[in-house]
């Protein structure tokens, strides 16, 4: 791994360009930033690192504002009022966290304006025209005005205390608890400037598979050492909250939510986290599910399980953050239909600091999915999606996936819940419902590994995420041309085929691991290679076979009124549309339909030669991207150049191991000859 990769998007190259750099001097020339806090103070240190490496020069910081000053950060109410009055339009357009940077002429000099309503929104702004600068852009030409449309925009550690990730792919979690919390590693404050520098404010240090150890004196003490890392970085801590607590590190005999003990035991542990860390945030509760303890170990529901913890964080404007991903083995009803059948009746039932966090799709975070029918159904609680940043079932950290492009699918779909136009996107931000908490949860990818991602360009999943957090209408082009511009080079010959080839890398694994709507036909436990075959598990709803049900009749999953009728989950416009062999996106066809393998697809090739075409291709496009990464060798030295080239190798095969393992068993029902173009297994 490459030692220049650990400082991610934030790498604050050199401007050769002698105009450019010119230019952003005299921008920079004389610098008042405000002295208000210990935020500003990061804002200050970030300059303060980034301006003489771009531009090689020291900046000169000004105590006052003066007629030479070029460049002030300052919050609105503090500015001069002839400032005051040159933003005033724009101001009225931003949110508590919010920025504009702005540009004008006073007495005839050239001044550049961040400015903002809270101490925030200049370390948001200050970041921002930092990437302006590293974008090559003519910032002094243009006018940023920019809010976040999501208020929590969150990273879930799934970080266990022995420091394994549950899930991660790159090394061990950053959390030296054995060390903390006296040893403050630079790493904290560097994951902290990553994450303050695209506008994520909030994380979930521990795993949602908890260990209650984590609410011991013991351990707050260490939160609490992180959370005043992140506070200056608008960074609010929150922990998993294990169920049963109570009994594991309270001495009760029970944890029931109704029982006075263990509500008084929740009150007080809240008081004692808020005594320490005034800023937490709250709990992220996993209950029942996949066998964690939960309210229905005492007969009572998810309502009371959350709302008994909404109540003790209240006072301290705590929020619960309660999964919704349930499904039993003691149910044989479709997995993908037991969260909305579970959580549907409680809508509006609780508490009003409950978040119900919702995965995207209603599976578990496939390749792709369609979205979770909760989604648009749920009018009166507001829901938190939850994107899974880490690649569990898409190559884990060696398979290059640019995920944006699958964030951006769902949060663009229309759920049709409230008539045409009722995208994901809107439901999240809270337009839609005019719900009062909005969220975004993503499962990071991060961790000790010297490029923090383990695949260089995972770095971008984590850049996409909270860029999508911040604007979930953000597209992912755009995002993708950030984050090479950020991270390699501005050169359009570099950026353009990189773009293109990120761009593509998601649809790449669809075809290669689960095209058509296929789904969970992953090896046992790992969920890493191809297990299409598996039919032993203890759980059936664990076996690949119960998700692809292929016989020699044909392949794919009845999810019709003539099989689970999971689509009466959704709207009506949608639930005939996709009932519809017709009318369904094809890429959704075999998760919703038992189709025989002649059945004919919209090119007219049968579903046989489909499947097996689509297999074939994503193994093409891998072999594209490897192409296109050759081409780019100029660009890169040779460290970079062979640490991707490397892993596409293995992701080449690997598309290959795909392909021929899941056509050789589909084969044994289908008995159909492979179709002109793709590859015989060797
Ligand atoms: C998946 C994953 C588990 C995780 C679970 C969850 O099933 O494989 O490791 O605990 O999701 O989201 O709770």
């Amino acid at each position: 791994q490459n030692l220049n990769d650990y400082k991610l998007w934030l790498k604050y190259n050199k401007i050769e360009n002698h105009d450019l750099s010119q230019a952003y001097s005299k921008t920079t020339n004389a610098v008042y930033i405000a002295n208000i806090g210990d935020i500003i103070k990061n804002a200050k240190r970030e300059l303060s690192l980034a301006l003489p490496q771009m531009l090689g020069t020291q900046v000169t910081y000004e105590s006052s504002i003066t007629s030479e000053t070029t460049l002030i950060i300052d919050v609105f109410n503090n500015l001069p009022e002839d400032l005051k009055l040159a933003v005033k339009k724009n101001i009225e357009n931003i949110n508590k966290e919010g920025f504009i940077i702005q540009s004008i002429s006073r007495n005839n000099t050239p001044l550049t304006i961040i400015t903002s309503k809270e101490e925030i929104g200049l370390l948001y702004g200050t970041f921002r025209f930092l990437r302006e600068m590293q974008m090559h852009e003519n910032i002094s030409a243009k006018t940023i005005v920019d809010s976040p449309k999501i208020q929590l925009r969150m990273l879930n550690h799934w970080d266990n205390l022995d420091r394994s990730v549950e899930r991660g792919y790159a090394g061990f979690s950053l959390w030296n608890w054995q060390k903390l919390p006296e040893y403050i590693d630079q790493r904290y404050i560097d994951y902290a400037r990553a994450n303050a520098s695209i506008g994520i404010n909030a994380t979930v240090l521990t795993n949602v598979n908890a260990n209650a150890l984590v609410l011991t004196p013991m351990y707050l003490e260490k939160v609490e050492a992180l959370a005043n890392v992140f506070r200056s970085y608008g960074i609010q801590v929150y922990l998993t909250a294990r169920f049963s607590a109570p009994i594991e590190i309270g001495n009760l005999e029970t944890a029931d939510p109704l029982d006075k003990n263990v509500q008084e035991w929740w009150s007080n542990k809240a008081a004692e986290i808020y005594k320490r860390i005034p800023d937490f945030g709250g709990f992220l509760v996993k209950a029942n599910s996949e066998g964690q303890p939960g309210p229905q170990n005492y007969g009572r529901n998810h309502v009371d399980g959350a709302n008994m913890m909404a109540t003790a964080l209240k006072p301290f404007g705590g929020n619960v953050i309660w999964r919704a991903f349930v499904y039993s083995e003691h149910d044989d009803t479709d997995r993908a239909k037991q969260a909305y059948d579970e959580f549907l009746p409680y809508d509006g039932s609780f508490k009003d600091n409950v978040i119900v966090q919702v995965k995207n799709g209603p599976i578990d975070f496939q390749p792709r999915e369609p979205f979770h029918p909760m989604f648009g159904a749920y009018k009166k609680t507001p829901l938190a999606i939850e994107f899974q940043i880490t690649q569990e079932y898409l190559g884990f950290s060696t398979h290059l996936v640019f995920l944006p492009k699958l964030f951006e699918e769902i949060l663009d779909i229309d759920t049709y819940q409230k008539g045409t136009g009722s995208t994901i996107a809107k439901i999240i931000d809270g337009s839609l419902y005019g719900n009062k908490l909005t969220t975004m949860a993503g499962v990071t990818n991060i961790g000790t590994d010297l490029n923090w991602t383990g695949h260089p360009f995972a770095q971008a999943n984590w850049y996409g995420f909270g860029r999508l957090a911040w604007d979930p209408n953000l597209n992912s082009g755009q995002i993708a041309d950030e984050w090479i511009r950020t991270t390699y080079t501005n050169d359009k010959a570099f950026v353009e085929p990189i773009k293109k080839m990120m761009l593509t890398s998601r649809e790449a694994v669809v075809n290669y691991m689960n095209p058509l709507g296929l789904h969970h036909i992953f090896d046992t436990g790992h969920h890493y290679g191809p297990g299409p075959w598996v039919d032993d598990l203890g759980r059936p709803d664990w076996n690949p076979v119960y998700y692809h049900n292929a016989d020699k009749n044909g392949i794919g999953f009845d999810r019709t009124t003539s099989g689970s009728n999971a689509l009466e989950q959704y709207a009506p416009f949608l639930e005939k549309a996709y009932s519809n062999t017709n009318t369904i996106p094809e890429e959704y066809l075999l998760w919703f339909h038992h189709l025989p393998w002649d059945y004919k697809l919209n090119n007219g090739e049968i579903l046989w030669d489909g499947i097996a075409l689509k297999y074939q291709e994503g193994v093409d496009q891998v072999d594209d991207m490897i192409k296109t990464w050759e081409a780019a060798k100029p660009f890169l030295n040779e460290e970079q150049f062979n640490e991707v080239h490397m892993l596409l190798q293995i992701q080449l095969k690997e598309a290959k191991w795909w392909r021929d393992a899941c056509l050789l068993y589909f084969q044994t029902f289908s008995n159909l000859p492979l179709p002109k173009g793709v590859e015989k297994p060797a």
